[in-house]
């Protein structure tokens, strides 16, 4: 049985405070429509997408431009849940059963719609609904003695009665394709909001005798909607405890699973160890034994087997070779390649570099645009002049080169395998291979030297 799949995503979102569409603010580091859709693709029958936008239409459509699987409706003004699913009709011709998801609704899980889609016969009208606690802003399920589902009564049209029951409509409806287009043309706005109301469609199964499915949901949390930014705060919070939660099942440690953020996807070894405040983001891989100290940020990194990371480090787009040790405080940017044992210490920043086997780089130092060999010993405060203020320059070092601390290279140059540069040295040119260069000027001393007084002015 096919099923297309309604998305409503055209409302404003006044309580974000943000020039951001509503479905565009980002959970996990992925906009909250994108998540509804990434679990849309994920039910059985390869579902039809559609999506209806309204507010901040152009900027939405514009964030999923590459994502050719979706059909998109403008709902010109916000006239209702009924009116927003009346948008894609004329794309449904062929539909035999239509999910209607929401696009600030992101936490719902792939498997606990499956549920919903099997549990709901195909004639029968299905919905999600949940007990809550606190039922505020919700439409409230109106049951029979028999505990059918006879109606939805949105909140500002509910008596005091009907207020105080706990059980709740999430949304998150079903229909037989057939009936849809005759009962979204019965909805009239006669109601609280003046609006066309999706859940009277309830009322209309009822009254046809079709069948309605009340679905409990096990965890109502999922269907919570995105609305302030208490609310996003909060799906955040349970969509990475959701996150840390599986990935510690299928064995990663973490020093604290609550202080541990996912924007992306982590792949790792046996036994690595997270400290607390890791923020992991893009796509991660972790060799064996890997250790991530605490307050580091990894964004689409490969890391080997049995390399640290120490505090406060900030890695993105690089390769760190198996027994590397970064960090603290060190800042690796794109295009970097640490080779297997090599150390890169505190403050130190690379940009487009390899670093070969075994060298290290421990203290203060710049590396951009630089191939180094393996065994280079990089002394504290060395830079490589990369920038002459229009274009970059490479800085090449051989193998088993040590650089005294406070070297300037100024690219482009090239070091000589085994070459040694004095401290404090500004290379300029070519350093032959082996032996000692040093660029310094004389010291001189001037005894009996009076220091400057301060001068004594009169008031
Ligand atoms: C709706 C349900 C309510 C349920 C609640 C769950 C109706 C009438 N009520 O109420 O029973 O408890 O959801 O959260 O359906 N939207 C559009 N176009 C519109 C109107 C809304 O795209 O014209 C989208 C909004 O962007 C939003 C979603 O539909 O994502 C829900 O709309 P909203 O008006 O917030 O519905 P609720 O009042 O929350
Ligand atoms: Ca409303």
């Amino acid at each position: 049985m096919s099923i297309d799949i309604v998305i409503l995503a055209a409302g404003k979102g006044t309580r974000m405070r943000s020039s951001l569409p509503k479905v565009l603010q980002p959970l996990a580091g992925k906009p909250l429509l994108a998540h509804v859709l990434g679990t849309a693709r994920t039910l059985p029958g390869n579902p039809r997408l559609h999506v209806i936008v309204g507010h901040g239409a152009e900027t939405v459509r514009q964030a999923f431009a590459h994502e050719r699987d979706i059909r998109w409706y403008q709902q010109e003004r916000q006239l209702g849940t009924g009116d927003a699913v009346r948008q894609a009709l004329p794309g449904l011709q062929d539909a035999e059963r239509v999910l209607v998801l929401y696009g600030d609704v992101p936490l719902l899980r792939g498997e606990t719609l499956r549920n919903f889609l099997h549990s709901t016969p195909v004639d029968a009208l299905g919905l999600c609904t949940g007990e809550l606690t606190d039922p505020r802003g919700y439409g409230r399920i109106l049951r029979s003695a028999q505990e059918e589902v006879l109606e939805i009564r949105e909140e500002r049209d509910c008596n005091a009665e009907e207020r105080a029951l706990r059980e709740v409509n999430l949304g998150i409806m079903l229909f037989p394709a057939a009936r849809l287009a005759d009962w979204l043309a019965r909805l009239q706005p006669g109601n609280a909001q003046g609006e066309y109301y999706l859940t009277d469609l309830v009322g209309f199964a009822c009254s046809d005798d079709v069948p309605v499915h009340g679905f409990r949901l096990p965890q109502p949390e999922e269907a919570l909607g995105v609305n302030d930014p208490a609310q996003l705060a909060f799906a955040e919070r349970f969509y990475q405890r959701r996150q840390v939660e599986a990935l510690q099942r299928e064995g990663l440690r973490c020093a604290d699973p609550e202080r541990f953020d996912l924007r992306g996807t982590l792949s790792f070894g046996a036994d690595c160890w997270i400290e607390p405040n890791v923020i992991v983001e893009g796509q991660v891989r972790l060799g064996d034994r890997v250790r991530i100290g605490a307050g580091v940020i990894l964004r689409d990194v490969e890391i080997g087997n049995d390399v640290e990371i120490l505090p406060y480090s900030m890695i993105e787009e690089a390769k760190i070779g198996a027994e590397a040790r970064i960090g603290p405080f060190a800042r690796i940017r794109p295009g970097t390649e640490i080779g297997n044992a090599a150390h890169v210490g505190n403050f130190v920043e690379t940009k487009k570099v390899t670093l070969g086997a075994g060298s290290k780089a421990n203290h203060l130092t710049y590396l951009g645009d630089a191939e180094i060999g393996s065994g280079v010993n990089i002394g504290a405060g060395v830079i490589t002049c990369n920038y002459d203020g229009a274009n970059k320059h490479r800085t090449e070092i051989g193998d088993d080169v040590f650089v005294g601390s406070d070297t300037q290279l100024i690219a482009p140059v090239k070091v000589g395998a085994g070459a040694t540069i004095g401290a404090g040295s500004t290379i300029t040119r070519e350093v032959p291979a082996g032996g000692l260069t040093l660029s310094r000027s004389p010291q001189k001393s001037v005894p009996h030297w009076q220091r400057p007084k301060k001068s004594v002015t009169p008031a």
